[in-house]
């Protein structure tokens, strides 16, 4: 089978990492950033055209203040160092979420990303921050009602934070949990779904390509049934 098109990382376990080594959870979240490296040069390698990694949902807002304030200002840092590179190997940004309620200065790093990076074509690389699956479709939902055009899939989609993304080909989670927690609901209906037991902050990009083989060995059925 071929590459995927669009491969979607629900990046899990830097608490775990971090308690697992008597660190303090934020470690965990700092030594994420490698592996976001990782990932992002698995997916250069593969040639895959679409990555998105889930980065801070909106229920991540029951942590404490301490660690959701760590979190920001870990993303501006992250933001801020790695587009420059990310650019320099052909990386689009995209940023898909709820904006209202990120600091004022997380909203600037995010909206320089997408700016310097909006020529590269090589790879887009979708950050879900402050994003929910559901939240995605009520905003649709609410963009529909005040349009007052035809409700059909395509006019959900259009309301979606990045119409032009398309459905998930495969949604890699680490750290083992077996759930989507609240990511991609309405995009993931056919999505393949691969678990490793790493957590994301020893995530490699042979691991990705270890996931971009087992993808390959699928049979995608898409609810039909196989020609053989
Ligand atoms: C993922 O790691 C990062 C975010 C959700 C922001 P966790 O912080 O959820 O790590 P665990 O699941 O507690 O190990
Ligand atoms: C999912 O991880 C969200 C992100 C990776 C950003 P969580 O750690 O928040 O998920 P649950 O709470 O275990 O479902
Ligand atoms: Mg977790």
């Amino acid at each position: 089978m071929s590459i995927p098109r669009h491969v979607a990382i629900i990046m899990d376990g830097n608490g775990r990492w971090a308690e697992a080594r008597g660190l303090p959870r934020f470690r965990g979240h700092l030594a994420g950033q490698d592996a976001i490296r990782e990932a992002v040069n698995g997916a250069l390698d593969a040639g895959v055209e679409w990555l998105t990694l889930f980065a801070f949902s909106t229920e991540n807002w029951r942590r404490s203040s301490e660690e959701v304030k760590a979190l920001f200002e870990l993303f501006e840092i992250v933001l801020r160092e790695e587009t420059p590179q990310l650019v320099e190997n052909g990386v689009r940004v995209f940023i898909i979420g709820e904006r209202e309620g990120l600091p004022s200065s997380l909203k600037e790093a995010i909206a320089e990303a997408e700016q310097i990076s909006r020529k590269q074509s090589k790879l887009n690389l979708v950050g879900a921050l402050n994003y929910g699956g559901r939240q995605e479709i009520l905003k649709a939902a609410r963009h529909l009602q005040r349009s007052g055009e035809p409700v059909t899939e395509e006019s959900i989609r259009r309301g979606f934070y990045l119409p032009q993304m398309p459905d998930p080909d495969l949604i890699i989670r680490t750290s083992g949990e077996l759930r989507l927690s609240n990511f991609l609901l309405w995009q993931s209906a056919y999505s393949e779904i691969w678990v490793t037991d790493t957590y994301w902050p020893d995530f490699t990009k042979e691991e990705f390509a270890r996931a971009i083989e087992v993808y390959q060995a699928r049979e995608r059925r898409f609810g039909g049934i196989p020609q053989r």
